[in-house]
């Protein structure tokens, strides 16, 4: 796999403490080639961008949402324009937020337009061939495939198999020219059979990413 790309999903982990040693301890390592995006909550992202930007890491930074307004009486929500300082990336339609805030394909086109709109590239979240031909405008977008009973927080997870993982992305290069990365229990032993798929660029890790060791372990194996 050339210059593979590697993010780490930290979903609502990590106060800023946490997040501090977690860049202390991965600023020591050696990260090769690798294209590495952090995605942290939105409460971190000034201050992980700042750490970044003061020691020079080779690191990009993507916000794990975005609303789909562009701002306004909208309280709670994070519009684009204010993650555009500190990030390059957005995670759009995750399946934890399809799941756990019903958010349906057209927010999710929605919030592509958006982060397009801003500049932004999105890496959206997809478990089936069908979302991604509805989001077929979003031609720089990268496209995450992770299906959902693969991701490590449900109960019997079990990471995809190579032969599915594979089966996938064969018909997405047919049809897109996205690049493709695999998300789902992704770790130091699974992520060498993985990056053998063809048309498979990257990970996008949940769980083995909250430790800056294991995740490490990962990008030294995804070669
Ligand atoms: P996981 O999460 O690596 O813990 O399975 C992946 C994801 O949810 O993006």
């Amino acid at each position: 796999m050339k210059k593979p790309l590697i993010a780490a999903n930290w979903k609502s982990n990590k106060k800023k403490n946490e997040a501090k040693n977690w860049l202390e301890e991965f600023s020591k390592k050696e990260f090769g080639e690798s294209e590495i995006i952090i995605f942290p909550s939105f409460t971190l992202l000034d201050f992980v961008s700042n750490f970044i930007k003061e020691k020079s890491l080779p690191l990009k930074i993507g916000a794990q949402d975005i609303s789909k307004f562009s701002g306004g009486p909208y309280t709670g929500e994070v519009n684009v324009g204010q993650i555009k300082d500190f990030c390059e990336f957005v995670l759009i339609g995750h399946s934890e937020r399809r799941s756990n805030f019903q958010e349906d394909l057209e927010t999710i086109r929605i919030k592509t337009e958006n982060a397009i709109s801003a500049s932004l590239r999105p890496i959206i979240c997809i478990s089936n061939f069908d979302e991604a031909r509805s989001l077929e405008f979003a031609k720089d977008a990268i496209f995450a495939y992770e299906p959902p009973e693969s991701i490590s927080t449900n109960p019997n997870s079990k990471p995809a198999e190579i032969s599915d993982v594979s089966n996938f992305a064969q018909k997405f290069s047919v049809t897109f020219e996205n690049e493709l990365i695999y998300g789902g229990s992704v770790n130091a032993q699974n992520v060498s059979d993985y990056s053998k798929i063809d048309g498979i660029s990257g990970f996008l890790v949940g769980g083995e990413s909250l430790d800056p060791n294991s995740f490490f372990e990962i990008i030294k194996n995804a070669v």
